[in-house]
Parts: structure tokens; C-alpha cells; sequence
């Protein structure tokens, strides 16, 4: 067979086996295969050399042509598949918008959730740094020992709760979190700690065996009461609207001296007395008082140097006496009409 031949069965092979790809890799495959280094088109030419003269230019001239088609012919092949692969990807990938979508039931934030951001929005604004709750599940030593409760002191009754053995119990209240922050930094010190506390109660309407509190401290040098009410005054401001008034009165802490209750202006009947606050006209949200010495000396504080504040609020209660919830059960037991109305 003469070269002219070889070259157009191998032409032909060539446009076939590119009509045949079905996948780009395909065409590169043919591309390799025929214009390659060592591609059938090459080796041929490569042979030329054997010709006899006179019949090697018309060899050449037709040996590429048939380079030039293949290679045009490999591009349009390259151009057509690339524009098929690209619209079946595209129905593959297709979005059909008239399905009807699937609905979300969107919740609601909790209310006790809500009042604690605003307590962080409002001590945030008097300038406490709020840090992250602090364990659950807390040491005697920091619930009571730390705080200067005497062992076997009538105030422990008060705060009994669920023993995990007889060191580790689920925690009371918030306070011990003033003991951890204070040992591992130095003062001056302005913090507040939301967290769970847990107590064992009889739950009533407005006591439950888990509840929040929100501590807050501030250690510094001179600090007095005065500080503490003008805080506190504010935070009832904050919370509650511009007209609340605040109330201290004595109450006994181990950790604090003097002690006081702290109580705010009933919401519902602005002080003049109605069912949700007893006919009192005030709603009590926590304790407070100025940090006992034995405290600070028991993180190794210079007691000559530094005194503070403490006070720790009942979050549910906030949030009973915010939003007129007469039952503090609600707002465990999370029942979905309920939680819907915030
Ligand atoms: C304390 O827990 C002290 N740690 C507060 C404190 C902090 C005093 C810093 C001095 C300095 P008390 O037991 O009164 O105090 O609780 C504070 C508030 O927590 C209460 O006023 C109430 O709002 C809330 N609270 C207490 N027990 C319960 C309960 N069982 N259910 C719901 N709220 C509660």
C-alpha cells in the first residue's frame, strides 16, 4: 500500500474513532493517539524518508492536510462535547422552584433567654464584663466553704440541694463563681456570671428546684453600698422602664456584710399593690451586700486594699415580674402555646 494510502485509511479511522467519542477524555485519547509524539500521523511522517524523492513532496503536502483536518476536526469535536456536557450537567443539576418548599416552623426566643440579655445589655452598659456560666455542677468548697458559711450554719439549710457525693453538689447559686473569677485574676474586678443553679424546693409558683441567677461583683479600692444601690437602681431601670423603684433591706449572707434584699416597684400595679406581688407592692429579685473580708482574704486579697459588692438576681423571677408569668413552672415545662408568646 503507498503512504498516500496509509494516510487516508488513517485519516478516515481518525475522523471515525472522533465521531464515536462520546466524552472529552475521549477526544484528548484520539488527539494522542494520531498527533501525538508517538501518534500513528507521526510515526507515518516519520517514515517519509524512505520515499523515493520525487514522490515526498506530494506525500507532505497531503500529510498535512490531513494533520490540518484532524486537528480541526478534533476542535469542532471538543466544542460540540464540552457544550453537551454542559447542558446535561445542567439538567442534572436543574431546580425545580414550582415544588412547593418545605416549611420551617420558626421558634421563639425563651423568655428567660430574653431577660437574660437584657440583665448582659444593662451590666454590659455599667461597664461588667459578663463572663460564660462556670460549672453546673460545683464544689462544696466553692458553693459554701469559700463563701464563708461556718459548717453546720442554719443558712446551709436554707440552700439545700442534690449531693453528687458529699463534696460535689449541683450548685445553690451563682456565688461561687465570685470565689473562681477572684482567684484567678487580680482586682480591679467589675464581672457578672449568669448561670443555672438548683436547689431542692418544694416548687411552688414562684420557687423551683432549677432556676437562673445572675451574679454580679465589682472589687476595687474604696467601693461603697452607695455603689451597689446606684448599680442596682439602674439595672431595675433598665429592666423594668424608667419609673421603677428599688429597695434594700436588711438580710443576712455569710459572704456579704452588711447584706441586703433587693427588691423593685411590683410592674403590675406600679406599688400599690395587687395579686402577682401579695398586696406588697414589690417584687424581690435577689440579695446583695458588701463582700465579707473573710471572703477576700480567702483568695488572698489585701483586705486593707481592695473591698467590693456582690448581688445575685433570680432570673425567672425577673422574667415572672416582666412579662406577668404567675407560675415559675412554665417556664420549664416547655409547652408550646406558652413559649409562643415571646
Ligand atoms: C442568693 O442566692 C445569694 N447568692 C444572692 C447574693 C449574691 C447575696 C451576692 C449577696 C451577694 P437567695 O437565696 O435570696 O440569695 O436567692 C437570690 C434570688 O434567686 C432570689 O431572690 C430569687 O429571685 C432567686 N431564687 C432563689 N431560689 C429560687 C428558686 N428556688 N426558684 C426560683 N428562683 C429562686
Amino acid at each position: 500500500m503507498s503512504l498516500l494510502e496509509d494516510l487516508e485509511a488513517l485519516r478516515q479511522r481518525a475522523l471515525g474513532e472522533l465521531e464515536a467519542a462520546r466524552f472529552l477524555a475521549e477526544v484528548e485519547q484520539v488527539r494522542i493517539d494520531y498527533l501525538g509524539r508517538k501518534g500513528q500521523l507521526t510515526l507515518l511522517l516519520r517514515s517519509m524518508g524512505q520515499l523515493p524523492p520525487e514522490e515526498r513532496p506530494a506525500a507532505g503536502k497531503r500529510a498535512n492536510e490531513v494533520r490540518a483536518q484532524l486537528e480541526t476536526a478534533i476542535a469542532r469535536r471538543q466544542t460540540e462535547l464540552a457544550a453537551q456536557e454542559a447542558s446535561s450537567r445542567l439538567e442534572e443539576e436543574r431546580l425545580d422552584v414550582t415544588l412547593p418548599g418545605r416549611h420551617w416552623r420558626l421558634g421563639s426566643r425563651h423568655p428567660v433567654e430574653i431577660v437574660l440579655e437584657e440583665a448582659r445589655a444593662s451590666l454590659v452598659g455599667m461597664g461588667f464584663e459578663v463572663l460564660d456560666g462556670g460549672p453546673e455542677v460545683e464544689t462544696f468548697r466553692y458553693n459554701f466553704g469559700m463563701l464563708n458559711y461556718p459548717e453546720d450554719h442554719p443558712a446551709l439549710d436554707e440552700q439545700d440541694t442534690f449531693y453528687l457525693s458529699p463534696e460535689v453538689l449541683l450548685r445553690t447559686q451563682t456565688s461561687g463563681m465570685q470565689v473562681r473569677t477572684m482567684e484567678s485574676r487580680q482586682p480591679p474586678l467589675k464581672v457578672a456570671v449568669p448561670g443555672r443553679c438548683y436547689r431542692r424546693e418544694v416548687v411552688t409558683a414562684t420557687h423551683s428546684h432549677t432556676f437562673h441567677q445572675v451574679e454580679g461583683f465589682q472589687v476595687d479600692r474604696n467601693v461603697t453600698f452607695g455603689d451597689l444601690q446606684g448599680v442596682l437602681a439602674q439595672f431595675a431601670r433598665d429592666l423594668f422602664g424608667p419609673d421603677t423603684k428599688v429597695r434594700f433591706r436588711p438580710d443576712f449572707f455569710p459572704f456579704t456584710e452588711p447584706s441586703a434584699e433587693y427588691a423593685v416597684t411590683c410592674t403590675f400595679c406600679q406599688g400599690a399593690g395587687c395579686r402577682i406581688c401579695k398586696d406588697s407592692g414589690w417584687m424581690e429579685l435577689g440579695g446583695c451586700g458588701m463582700i465579707h473580708p473573710h471572703v477576700l482574704a480567702g483568695v488572698g486579697y489585701d483586705t486593707e486594699t481592695w473591698n467590693g459588692y456582690a448581688f445575685g438576681l433570680g432570673v425567672d423571677r425577673i422574667a415572672q415580674v416582666r412579662y406577668g408569668i404567675n407560675d415559675i413552672r412554665l417556664l420549664a415545662e416547655n409547652d408550646m402555646q406558652f413559649l409562643e408568646q415571646f
